[in-house]
């Protein structure tokens, strides 16, 4: 674990100024900020029931067609998992940033909800929520289906399968959020890049749109990434405990952590 005064010999006082100073942040997140909830990673290799498959071999239109029970249960366990689990200190730190300051949006790659558990209220999901279904067919949203044994349900209008509402391999994000944000991006001056690997478009693409326009970006993650190297400040180290070191530094400290 990393020692707070490392977390904090890593936040340089011109960073300090640069947040205090932002009118609108716009913060990008990925699987690592819940990596201290105790959700896995996508690129973490996966464990026990399902070390034997890679989440692009779950999270596709093919492997559904191909093996609907297997996926379903795939996020069935997934959503067990995020139920049992806490916003850590990295998502109630951000949603105390939103807080502070004048305009802020938060974009995640997400579907495990943690950030608005954690209190953040602006939050556009990129990737879709696995707490919600929708039909397979004909893609709208279902809120309660008959009981029953079959592994999908059905969906009571059409009696196609029912899936998690989530975006996966190969298919498009939802355009509303996608345009917010693109908008955010390009309107924010200050940009986070928060525990993610940056390998998957177009949400990979978001801090250059700030970069672009010479804002600042500021990648928190323990791992380099392909955005480190042009990066305005690179914070090596986890979310859960740079982010309210970070708040601390701006006596922000009227979060629960
Ligand atoms: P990845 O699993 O690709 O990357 C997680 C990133 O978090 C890595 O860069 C880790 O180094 C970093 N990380 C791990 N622990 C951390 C911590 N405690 N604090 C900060 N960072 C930490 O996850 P994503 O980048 O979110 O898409 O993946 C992007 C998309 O690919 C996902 O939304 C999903 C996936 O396939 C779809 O399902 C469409």
């Amino acid at each position: 674990m990393m020692s707070r005064q490392t977390a904090s010999s890593l936040i340089l006082p011109e960073l300090v100024e640069v947040i205090r100073s932002a009118l609108h942040g716009v913060v990008l997140t990925g699987a690592g900020i819940s990596a201290e909830s105790g959700i896995p990673t996508f690129r973490d290799a996966q464990t026990g029931l399902w070390a034997k498959y890679s989440p692009e071999e779950l999270a596709s239109p093919q492997a559904f067609r191909r093996n609907p029970k297997l996926v379903w249960e795939w996020y069935a366990w997934r959503r067990e998992l995020v139920a049992q689990a806490k916003p850590n200190p990295g998502h109630l730190a951000l949603a105390e940033l939103e807080r502070r300051m004048p305009r802020f949006t938060l974009i995640t790659q997400n579907v495990d909800g943690l950030h608005q558990r954690a209190g953040s209220y602006n939050v556009v999901e990129l990737h879709g929520n696995l707490n919600r279904v929708k039909c397979f067919e004909e893609g709208d949203i279902v809120t309660s289906w008959p009981p029953g044994p079959e592994v999908p349900p059905r969906c009571p209008r059409c009696g196609g399968h029912l899936r998690p509402d989530v975006v996966w391999f190969g298919e498009t994000l939802p355009p509303q959020a996608l345009r917010a944000a693109f908008e955010a991006a390009q309107r924010c001056d200050l940009f986070f890049a928060i525990g993610t690997s940056g390998l998957v478009q177009p949400a990979a693409s978001l801090p250059y749109e700030a970069l672009r326009r010479g804002m600042p970006v500021v990648e928190i993650n323990p791992d380099e990434t392909p955005l480190t190297q042009s990066a305005t400040y690179a914070l090596a180290g986890p979310a859960g405990q740079i982010l309210p070191e970070l708040l601390n530094r701006l006596n922000y400290k009227n979060y629960k952590e």
